[in-house]
């Protein structure tokens, strides 16, 4: 570059105080705008905007397009009066220029990155295909800034808590974290392969045998699982890990980090302490164990009300051993016969056969199954619901499994569309005691609630082999807004317990040996009692944006199907890289796609 047109200030760092001071800029054209002799370019970097004024006989300036890459030298000027623009940090000032270099052109762009409304219709394939160009965007910038902060303020905060960070290998063994592992293949030992880390869970573990003692990592995941708006392949998790601990050490030390960072980096409220349910009360309450606590519509089971009711649709349910439960909606009495109608389609979108419901106006109790609720129910519904005049009462006669299910969205639902769920408010909560294995119906087999490392309550231990439906676990999970930010738990340090809890899990001795042989081994040379957690660091930006696409704070985010259609990958690999792996293609059974 012309030695005199080296940068010498940030385009969004000028002000009234540069005036007269020649100075160097460089970015790319925003905006141009022509009037006649004089040119208006507004010139963008990632600090911000300047105005530059040219000359049309200036050369070079009439073949200036958007996004050219300009260095451009001049003096610092006030503004003519009225001209001066309040909405932009440099507004008071322009850049007058005396000479203008282009750096680079540029293509017609596939969208236009100046104008945000406009950017709400591009397709988001297109934007992650030129996302070097989605980039440019200071919307875009600013949430990777934030993203940046965010880590520098964990890194500073668990350094000054004499944490170790550790780096784990990335090509290893499976390690289970409930979805299927992507595979490496390895040239040199034909028909072996490398595991992606699904979580570096069994690493921090060893680390804590290692003597580490307080190791942390911004972990790169690897998940080969269906996507979904707050899931990617690959993700990032602060992943940490304390020797000779409790779970409530964990619990103190998320909180309080969690605290720094929204107080440091996110103007939402977040309640304190945070609340702490049992999984079981969390499920009896909102139907979910990740409740969006930010309003309260608690579901209520009115089953018993209904003990000798004659309403055919609740008797048969009660009778089969399935429940009557509902959730208020506040207002809902209003909504018309079309609009109850889709909310029990909705209901129905997730498995229930349909939603019953009833409304408390003015003149009683009406609408919907009203005719077959006894006076004295609607009272007793009333007084433990807390319904008011104009509420709606939405009913889902089920199964424990479909009535919390339908009723937990169906409460997510009213939450947003009555303004209950307030977006600027981060409802943090501790989700605590859940069962160690839940029952896999199809599978006829106990999976992990958490995962196999997780130690069980010590006086349940003695079920692990007679009723394992009812072992708690001491895990424990952090709830966001209604969605899970991370999960941890105290984990096994005795190969006596990791193997029974295998056993319990079905996974026979051969397989406990070839697949976690290190880790029993491990147990034995002296590890010490050690527990961790893990939160999404992806998921923490969305909150802190009110993202609902998690896409959106990642740099080079997968689309659909875990594409990506910027590097075309996955990609095919070369003849040659078959034959040296001693690969073949078979036709795959379309039940695993
Ligand atoms: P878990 O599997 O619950 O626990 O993951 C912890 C947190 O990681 C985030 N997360 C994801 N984010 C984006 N895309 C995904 N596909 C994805 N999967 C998970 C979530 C989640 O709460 N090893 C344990 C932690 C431990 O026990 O210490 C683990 O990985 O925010």
């Amino acid at each position: 570059m012309e030695r005199a047109l080296k940068r010498t200030h940030d385009c969004g760092q000028l002000r009234a105080e540069h005036i007269d001071q020649t100075v160097v800029v460089n970015g790319w054209v925003d905006r141009i705008r022509d009037h006649g002799e004089l040119i208006f370019i507004n010139l963008r970097d990632r600090t911000g905007v300047i105005q530059i004024v040219t000359n049309a006989t200036m050369s070079g300036v009439s073949e200036l397009r958007s996004e050219f890459v300009l260095s451009v030298r001049g003096p610092i000027r006030h503004r003519a009066e009225g001209a001066e623009n309040p909405n932009m940090p440099t507004g008071q000032v322009e850049l007058d220029a005396h000479a203008v270099v282009v750096l680079n052109t540029c293509k017609t762009l596939p969208f236009p990155v100046s104008d945000e409304r406009q950017m709400e219709s591009v397709n988001e394939e297109l934007r992650v295909k030129y996302r070097y160009i989605d980039l440019r965007r200071p919307t875009m910038y600013n949430k990777l800034d934030l993203r940046h902060k965010a880590v520098k303020l964990i890194r500073d905060f668990l350094c000054a808590r004499d944490f170790l960070e550790v780096e784990t290998p990335i090509m290893t063994k499976a390690t289970p974290e409930g979805a299927r592992d992507y595979v490496v293949p390895y040239r040199l030992q034909p028909g072996k392969f490398y595991a992606l880390p699904q979580s570096p869970q069994q690493y921090k573990q060893l680390l804590m045998v290692g003597g580490v003692e307080r190791y942390f990592q911004i972990a790169r995941c690897f998940r080969d699982e269906a996507q979904r708006a707050d899931r990617q392949p690959e993700f990032t998790q602060l992943d940490l890990e304390m020797s000779f601990i409790e779970q409530e050490d964990i619990l103190v030390l998320m909180e309080e980090l969690t605290t720094t960072l929204i107080r440091e980096l996110c103007p939402k409220q977040m309640p304190t302490p945070w609340p702490r349910l049992s999984y079981r009360d969390s499920m009896a309450r909102f139907g979910t164990d990740k409740p969006d606590l930010r309003f309260g519509l608690e579901l209520c089971e009115i089953g018993d009300m209904f003990g000798n009711t004659e309403f055919n649709a609740f008797r048969s349910v009660l009778d089969s051993g399935g429940i009557i439960k509902a959730v208020r909606y506040p207002g809902g009495a209003s909504l018309s016969r079309k609009d109850t109608d889709a909310l029990a389609e909705f209901c129905k979108q997730f498995g229930a056969k349909g939603m019953a419901h009833f409304n408390y106006t003015a003149e009683g109790l009406a609408g919907g199954i009203a005719k077959f609720v006894p006076e004295s129910v609607a009272a007793e519904v009333q007084r433990r619901m807390g319904c008011e005049t104009s509420d709606m009462v939405c009913v889902i006669a089920d199964t424990e499994l479909v009535a919390n299910e339908v009723l937990a969205r169906l409460r997510n639902e009213i939450g947003v569309r009555t303004g209950l769920a307030d977006p600027n408010v981060l409802s943090f909560c501790w989700v605590l005691d859940f069962p160690l294995v839940l029952w896999n119906e199809e599978e006829k087999r106990w999976d992990s609630s958490h995962h196999p490392f997780t130690m069980p309550f010590e006086e349940d231990l003695p079920l692990l082999e007679t009723d394992p439906g009812n072992v708690r676990a001491q895990c424990y999970d952090v709830v966001c807004n209604g969605v899970e930010w991370a999960s941890g738990s105290i984990r096994i340090h005795r190969t006596d317990i990791q193997s029974r809890v295998f056993d319990l899990l079905g996974v026979d001795k051969a397989t406990q040996r070839s697949q976690f042989g290190h880790i029993l081994d491990a147990f034995e040379y002296g590890a010490p009692p050690h527990g961790g957690i893990a939160p999404g660091i992806d998921r923490l930006i969305m909150f802190m944006l009110g993202e609902d696409n998690i896409r959106e704070v990642m740099a080079f985010p997968k689309i659909g199907g875990g594409y990506d259609p910027m590097m075309d990958s996955p990609a095919e690999i070369p003849q040659q890289s078959w034959e040296e792996l001693g690969l073949a293609l078979r036709p795959v059974n379309e039940k695993n796609i």
